[in-house]
């Protein structure tokens, strides 16, 4: 065993069949975040640390040794699971586990590589749908038709953030056992908090509503916004959003005029369904901006989107800037 799954967990998921599949699935995956997590923890001591694998992935990012790595170790765990489909950040395709098996996986394996050489936390995001009669339909369907979604952080603790749909929790790994264990049953994100997150090297490509919005932040209690607005950026998502789901504030990944950013840079898939999932469970709020990101269909398999989240209050302040 390398979880304990709560009974408010499972208990949330109707049949008795898909409730087994998931936990089978929820376990591979958090043996396999406990291998990256000792992966993480030995950083130079390994060759080839952080170095490029020589490749891109399907979105034309670098690939890091440890960015394939990762994705072979959890391939080789949903393989065996009840999964029949799985899609990766760093394959160009959907792999066919075993067509006739109940669940559909999507990951981005190594969320926040680019600070993998640094130290600094990084980590894996899941979603889990029930698997449908092909392996496209599986995916390309709203993130509101999510079973569970999830994120490891490979941090100063291991942990894992999950929703089924009743709430946010959050377990951390016991390393005198290697266990999964329940630390909070119910995350709940403050609806009010002054701290904003994006990078701000972008500033001269952001069309208007966001250069308003973080121009008034900049203003803090001289401004509209008649409060000091503190910033943070860690340019990792999970350990952004993991502050966030701990003490509040906004996240904002939005489009810009950089050549390719035109829907941002983050994933619909397997990085802004998972996060939003887990936000709004947690009583915040996801939009791409204006629209909620749940709602949104997924087109491409690897397509981006801009990502807005966190705390209600300054979320629904940043639609008023459209
Ligand atoms: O996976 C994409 C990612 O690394 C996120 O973890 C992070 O939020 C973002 O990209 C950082 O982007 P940038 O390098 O543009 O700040
Ligand atoms: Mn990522």
């Amino acid at each position: 065993m390398s979880i304990q799954i709560s009974d408010k967990f499972t208990k949330n998921i109707s049949s008795p069949e898909t409730c087994k599949a998931v936990s089978e699935t929820l376990t591979a995956l958090a043996h396999s975040a406990i291998e990256i997590s000792h992966l993480c923890a030995l950083g130079p001591l390994q060759s080839g640390f952080g170095a490029l694998a020589g490749s891109e992935n399907s979105d034309g990012d670098a690939q890091k040794a440890l960015d394939v790595r990762t994705d072979e170790i959890i391939t080789a765990a949903l393989m065996n699971a009840p999964v029949a489909y799985y899609a990766s950040e760093e394959q160009d395709d959907i792999m066919t586990l075993d067509s006739g098996k109940p669940l559909a996986v999507a990951s981005d394996p190594l969320d926040g590589s680019s600070n993998i050489d640094t130290n600094v936390s990084i980590g894996t995001i899941f979603s889990i749908f029930p698997a449908a009669t092909t392996a496209h339909d599986s995916f390309f369907r709203k993130g509101s038709e999510q079973l569970v979604g999830g994120f490891f952080v490979y941090g100063p603790q291991t942990s894992l953030v999950i929703t089924s749909g009743k709430g946010t929790e959050l377990y951390v790994l016991d390393r005198t056992d290697n266990v999964f264990k329940l630390a909070i049953a119910k995350i709940v994100i403050s609806k009010d908090a002054n701290e904003y997150a994006i990078n701000a090297s972008n500033f001269q490509s952001w069309y208007p509503p966001i250069r308003n919005y973080i121009e008034d932040c900049q203003m803090g209690a001289a401004g509209p916004l008649q409060k000091k607005q503190n910033m943070r950026w860690i340019g990792s998502l999970v350990a952004d959003a993991n502050r966030i789901l701990m003490r509040g504030g906004i996240f904002l990944y939005p489009s810009d005029t950089r050549p390719g950013y035109g829907d941002g840079r983050l994933r619909l898939l397997y990085e802004a369904n998972p996060v939003a999932f887990i936000i709004e469970q947690a009583g915040g709020m996801a939009t791409d901006g204006e629209n909620r990101i749940l709602d949104k269909p997924l087109n491409t398999l690897h397509e981006r989107v801009p990502f807005v989240f966190g705390s209600t209050h300054p979320v629904s302040q940043v639609k008023t800037y459209f």
